[in-house]
């Protein structure tokens, strides 16, 4: 297999962005078109900055995921890590294909049933749940609560037993592993604030069989996002799995294993593991031990489905640099800025597409050099009103998007082969402040 890519691979051009994403080509005339829909007349219709999300690509992503887990004869479950992309819209089609979802607020509860996802199918993960967190969960009855402390349990014990449920309890287990991912999303470390440590998930899992309230049912982890190698994965499985031999040798009840998420995207057009990889390394670690298999997918699901349609503000050489300006910023899409992300940049013109290139800063207007999406990135000249569409920006996009600068949040499109619908409007000026209260 190829390494992944560091700083001396060159970038993927433009046409091998766009070939290796489905969803997107160029046509002669309109430019990149998404399913049946020129990102043009999109932009003509609601402006920019404005995120882009494929239905299509979404259909066939989950499709693929649960056949993989199929074909490798797991009774596997996928939950949707809401967090990575919360729209109603997004969330109601997951539900529709049969996904569960993670959540990890009151706020992700409520969207995840508001968007028609049963109860039953919600798993509730999350380092700090509140007690009024817990007994909303409660009150759904939602299928499964991943505890991440002793302390933690036995508020949910007290809890439950007083409202006179019962907590369907899966301890996750921080198994320490360096997942080898960017270190602010790794999560399975011994340092790290998440999860049992895994030499006390046994007592714990003890402690949780004795407590009113609560049924302990499996247990979970997860061990980062963005995961581009399958080895961290196996070393956290194997040590769930003896986990769950240790546990039921003790005579405890084990039924489900949740794996988390994690899974990455090839952003950078790197070579990684697929659905088919993945659900190879969790049948090697349980294939003999019947359980059930839960999965907490965000990134993988709903990242290449969807782009960020920026414009050109100007062009501008500063220093030997050419820099390129555009409408949209780090408080829209802000992983450049916080973690060094690489997302393809691709123009929307098919003149543009195919012109000769040359290095340039793409930046956004935000008063700080943080605010920049790519450095010596190769694009040709692009004049005010041009646009580009930045890649996979489908996940830990609109949701991550604040309003700094007083920007109002972007719109948000959703694409269904040639029908199109504005699922967000473009927040207005005066919703900025409308909740504002001026002392009297
Ligand atoms: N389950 C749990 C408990 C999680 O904490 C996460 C993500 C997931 C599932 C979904 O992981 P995924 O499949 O999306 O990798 N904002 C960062 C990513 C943060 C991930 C947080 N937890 C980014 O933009 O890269």
């Amino acid at each position: 297999m190829p390494a992944a890519p560091d700083d001396t691979t060159p970038d993927p051009t433009i046409a091998e962005l766009i070939a290796a994403r489905p969803h997107l080509r160029l046509h002669a005339m309109d430019g990149l078109v998404m399913e049946d829909v020129p990102l043009n007349r999109v932009a003509d219709a609601v402006g920019t900055p404005t995120w882009v999300y494929s239905a299509g690509a979404l259909r066939t992503r989950y499709r693929a995921l649960t056949t993989a887990l199929r074909d490798a004869g797991l009774d596997a479950h996928a939950h949707y890590a809401v967090k990575a992309n919360d729209h109603l819209a997004i969330l109601a089609l997951l539900g529709r294909e049969g996904a569960g979802a993670d959540v990890v607020s009151e706020g992700e509860l409520r969207r995840a049933r508001a968007a028609g996802i049963p109860a039953a199918r919600i798993v509730y993960s999350g380092v700090g749940k509140t007690e009024r967190e817990l007994r909303l969960a409660l009150t759904e009855d939602i299928g499964q609560i991943n505890i991440e402390s002793a302390e933690e349990l036995r508020m949910l014990s007290a809890l439950a037993a007083s409202m006179g449920r019962t907590a369907r309890v899966a301890p996750r287990i921080n198994p320490d592993v360096d997942a080898g991912t960017h270190d602010k999303i790794s999560t399975g470390r011994a340092g790290d604030k998440f999860g049992v440590p895994w030499a006390d998930a046994a007592a714990l899992y003890a402690e949780a069989a004795r407590l009113p309230g609560i049924e302990p049912v499996g247990l979970a982890t997860h061990i980062g996002s963005q995961i581009m190698d399958l080895a961290p994965y196996g070393a956290a499985f194997a040590r769930i799995a003896e986990l769950v031999r240790v546990l039921r040798d003790q005579g405890h009840t084990v039924r489900v294993v949740d794996c988390g998420g994690g899974l990455g995207i090839p952003y950078r057009n790197q070579p990684g593991p697929g659905p088919e990889a993945l659900a190879g390394a969790i049948k090697a670690a349980f294939h003999n031990l019947d359980v059930r298999v839960a999965l907490e997918p965000g990134r993988w699901l709903v990242g290449p489905a969807g782009v960020l349609l920026a414009s050109v503000i100007l062009q501008k050489q500063t220093a030997g640099t050419r820099f390129v300006v555009l409408d949209a910023a780090m408080n829209d899409l802000v992983r450049p800025a916080m973690y060094e992300a690489w997302h393809g940049i691709v123009p929307v013109s098919a003149a543009a597409a195919v012109a000769p290139v040359s290095p340039c800063d793409i930046v956004g207007p935000v008063c700080e050099t943080g605010d920049t999406f790519a450095r010596d990135r190769l694009l040709p000249m692009l004049s005010p009103g041009m646009r580009i569409a930045i890649l996979d920006a489908g996940a830990y996009g609109a949701v991550m998007s604040s309003p700094y600068n007083a920007r109002p949040r972007a719109a948000e499109v959703l694409i269904d082969g040639a029908a199109w619908t504005v699922v967000r409007p473009r927040q207005t000026h005066e919703a900025l402040w409308a909740d504002e209260i001026m002392p009297a």
